[in-house]
């Protein structure tokens, strides 16, 4: 048999292997919602306008909700020899209403139509993930809320450098995901034209009305130029990049979450629910989703990679290769989904050990910043020379293996004459906390104020 759709200049099938290279719709199947959104907005427009008759129009409109019902309760059957997703509806149309299905085709091209399809599916796909990102913010203010006074060491080079907030630490995600939600927005409001009526890349002869299809898919207006239409893949690669970039700061708090649940950490437990056993080592309660989190970021780099390596020698207008935009695609943006969910799960779920994360707070000497501080406040030192003065003092504690606050007002004297009792006052790493008032810094009240007014925000 030969093509269906053009069968007029061939005579003969093609090869088998042509047909396995060439076939999309083993991943293209996910586009049908939208292909029949596209196909019913695009038919009411060729009634509209006269260039098919509103009796063709409505048969071509009922055959395509009696489709979407088959394939929304699986009764479709995909084939490959019919290619893609887009002749496979529309063979399947013709099969339910006879010839008038051959209309539908009128003044719009596969080049055009696979362009509006995924569109929809990655500004679908964007809201989606917008949602899933304030959930994890949610999640992660409300914890900060919780833990707003929780002390934990920060770090620099993974070394306990400063005492931090619990709250402050989480909130410093919330903040990295409302950038990514700013970025996916921006990516949605690049993405919003409508290409269809674009044609196979020249436009058409045909008195179609792009501006109502535009609006009736919920586009801000029609794409201005045919081949850019049909030949650019810019919005899903912007996509992609927002995405990646999200994953990216959902891999570092799986990292930070993978350390804090080892027994040398401490810091948070996460339930069984979120655990896993080892099948040999009965001990073992392992993070196997905050890994795995972690690990996915890499095939969602990859489609990025993929698809930037895919476009960039393309001639305009539409080539074949484009056809290996998707599968990269959907497996990243569904990637991100299952991280986001399985991340926000975690959050909720974790908990921190209070007692434990407050001991390592003050381990290595983490209020040396303060003492520094206390010497420039206090006897009015250079703050250079108040380093110097404190590397001395943490010297010494150092020697004797003991903290800051250990060391007698005697021994301190020693270093500097001028030190009196109140430095003791800032020693201490709850004292440090509360010190740290300059805006955005990790005092408990601007946890506290923070996280509340993040709350307040993702409420609306
Ligand atoms: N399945 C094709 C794709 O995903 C649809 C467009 C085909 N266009 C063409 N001129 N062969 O890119």
């Amino acid at each position: 048999m030969s093509n269906k759709m053009w069968g007029g200049r061939f005579a003969s099938a093609p090869d088998r292997v042509m047909e396995e290279i060439n076939a999309s719709i083993g991943f293209d199947y996910k586009l049908a919602l939208q292909d029949i959104e596209g196909s019913k907005a695009h038919v009411s427009m060729l009634a509209a306008t006269g260039i098919v008759p509103v009796a063709d129009a409505e048969a071509i409109a009922a055959g395509l909700d009696e489709i979407r019902r088959e394939i929304e309760t699986e009764k479709f059957t995909f084939s490959r020899a019919l290619e893609d997703i887009h002749m496979n509806i529309e063979a399947r149309l013709s099969e339910l209403i006879g010839p008038a299905a051959g209309r539908l085709h009128t003044a719009r091209s596969r080049n055009d139509q696979v362009a509006l399809d995924f569109r929809l599916y990655t500004r679908d796909t964007i809201d989606t993930l917008d949602l899933q990102l304030r959930d994890l913010q949610q999640a992660l203010a409300e914890k900060a809320l919780a833990h707003a006074g929780t002390i934990m060491p920060g770090f620099t080079h993974l070394q306990v450098a400063q005492p931090v907030t619990f709250g402050h630490h989480l909130l410093a995600y919330v903040e990295m995901l409302s950038r990514d939600r700013g970025r996916l927005a921006d990516a949605r409001a690049r993405l919003n034209e409508c290409p269809l009526g674009a044609a196979a890349l020249a436009g058409t002869s045909f008195p179609i009305d792009r501006f109502a299809t535009a609006k009736a898919l919920g586009f801000e207006k029609p794409t201005g130029n045919s081949l850019d239409s049909v030949a650019d893949r810019d919005f899903v690669l912007e996509t992609l990049a927002a995405a990646s970039i999200a994953a990216v700061h959902l891999s570092r708090l799986a990292e930070e979450i993978v350390l804090w649940v080892t027994p040398q950490f401490g810091f948070v437990a996460l339930s069984d629910k979120f655990t896993t056993g080892s099948s040999i080592m009965p001990q073992k309660r392992n993070p196997d989703a905050a890994e795995l989190v972690r690990g996915k970021t890499g095939r969602i780099f990859g489609a990025l990679n993929a698809l930037l390596v895919v476009m960039k020698g393309l001639p305009l207008a539409y080539s074949k290769d484009m056809q290996e935009d998707k599968e990269g695609t959907f497996d990243a943006l569904q990637s991100l989904s299952l991280c986001l969910a399985a991340m926000t799960g975690m959050v909720r779920d974790l908990e921190p050990d209070v007692a434990r994360m407050k001991a390592a707070a003050g381990s290595g000497f983490s209020t040396a910043t303060d003492l520094a501080d206390w010497l420039v406040r206090t006897l009015k030192l250079p703050f250079r020379e108040a380093h110097h003065v404190t590397g001395r003092l943490v010297a010494r504690a150092a020697e004797k293996t003991v903290g800051l606050e250990d060391l007698s007002l005697a021994e301190m004297r020693d270093v500097e004459p001028r030190i009196d009792e109140s430095i003791y006052t800032v020693l201490g790493v709850e004292n440090s906390v509360a010190s740290r008032t300059s805006f955005g810094g990790t005092a408990p009240e601007n946890v506290r104020a923070q996280a509340q007014g993040w709350l307040d925000r993702l409420e609306k």
